[in-house]
């Protein structure tokens, strides 16, 4: 029969290219976890689960070009984005220097008319940039799919949807758990995280923030609006005990690329009561799992990576899955306009 002829490989693609095909609203662009639903998250765990256990790329997509614009400093989303893009069969094009395109302050060319070039060049664009906005500004005058790489302190929605594929994959559900922030809270991976977790039914979210960077109001209404219990406390020794995971950032964001921030604290100087090390998590007999979007600076020790508890690394490795997942519904999209 022909049917039998399929191989595992060969349905998770059609059953892949069905679910491209059937959800509900198409989305043009990913500027934003906010504009997802809790079947876009469903869908695309379960595209980035397909990949990772072979299913070939859509035949529709093979061939694309996708245009990667880094006007910050990154790594994991820049070369996760690269190398999901070469396991779907595409190609990457882009500049090492973004302040050597005429997009820079001197020569003063405007984000739109960067994007409006560019998304005629390519199949996609992919940016990260420090301005809050940068990448909805790009998407209006795009006339293909913009990906929001990260924009300043806003956003960074396809590493929320990463965090919440480890975060599946570490807990088996998020339902009903306790999900923990340590460190800044003011972070765009904080951001979109939160933004998704309210679809997930977790029991609550506990902050441990620096004193002197309370959570976003913002964060706060979300979470009371969804009615998610929400605590704060000041020391990692309680998520470690009452926790199921904790989403680690570093103590002080303002050194990693983003715009300095009033009210600045040396970063490599984290306090104790929100450092981790293998002696604490011992200690308590955690069995919190620890993940962290990265980079780390001293906020989880290295005598950390080989406890059961910590999932930083297979959040990279998941993270590459979950990029193909998203890249391939956004590219099948074409031109728009
Ligand atoms: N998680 C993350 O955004 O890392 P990069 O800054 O290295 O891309």
């Amino acid at each position: 029969m022909y049917a039998s002829l399929q191989t595992p490989r060969d349905l998770a693609r059609t059953d892949a290219k069905e679910r491209r095909l059937t959800r509900p609203e198409f989305q043009k662009h990913l500027l934003s976890a906010k504009s997802l639903t809790i079947s876009d998250v469903d869908r695309l765990c379960r595209t980035a689960e397909d990949f990772e256990l072979g299913a070939l790329p859509p035949a529709d997509v093979v061939g694309k070009t996708v245009a990667l614009l880094f006007f910050q400093p990154s790594t994991r989303t820049r070369m996760g984005f690269e190398s999901a893009v070469v396991a779907l069969g595409c190609h990457t094009i882009g500049m090492e220097n973004m302040a050597a395109s005429r997009s820079n302050t001197r020569s003063g060319e405007t984000l739109e008319d960067c994007a409006a070039v560019i998304s005629r060049l390519s199949d996609m664009i992919v940016v990260r940039h420090h301005e809050v906005g940068a990448a909805e500004r790009m998407a209006k005058k795009s006339v293909k799919p913009v990906i929001n790489g990260g924009d300043g302190w806003n956003e960074h929605p396809t590493q929320a949807l990463v965090d919440i594929f480890s975060l599946r994959r570490g807990l088996g559900t998020i339902r009903g758990k306790s999900i923990c922030f340590g460190g800044d809270p003011r972070g765009r991976t904080v951001r979109s995280l939160v933004h998704l977790l309210r679809l997930e039914n977790a029991r609550e979210v506990v902050f441990c923030p620096p004193q002197h960077y309370p959570v976003p109001a913002d964060l706060l209404e979300m979470l009371a609006e969804y009615q998610i219990r929400c605590r704060i406390v000041h020391d990692l020794a309680v998520p470690l005990r009452e926790s199921d995971a904790i989403m680690m950032a570093p103590y002080d964001m303002s050194d990693i690329g983003e715009p300095a921030a009033s009210g600045y604290v040396s970063p490599r100087m984290t306090p104790e009561t929100h450092q981790l090390t293998a002696e604490r998590i011992l200690k308590a007999n955690s069995k919190a799992l620890i993940f962290h979007p990265m980079p780390r600076l001293d906020e989880i020790d290295p005598s950390c990576d080989d406890l059961p508890n910590a999932m930083y690394f297979e959040q990279v490795r998941l993270s590459k899955f979950m990029r193909m997942a998203v890249l391939s519904e956004l590219l099948s999209i074409g031109t728009f306009s």
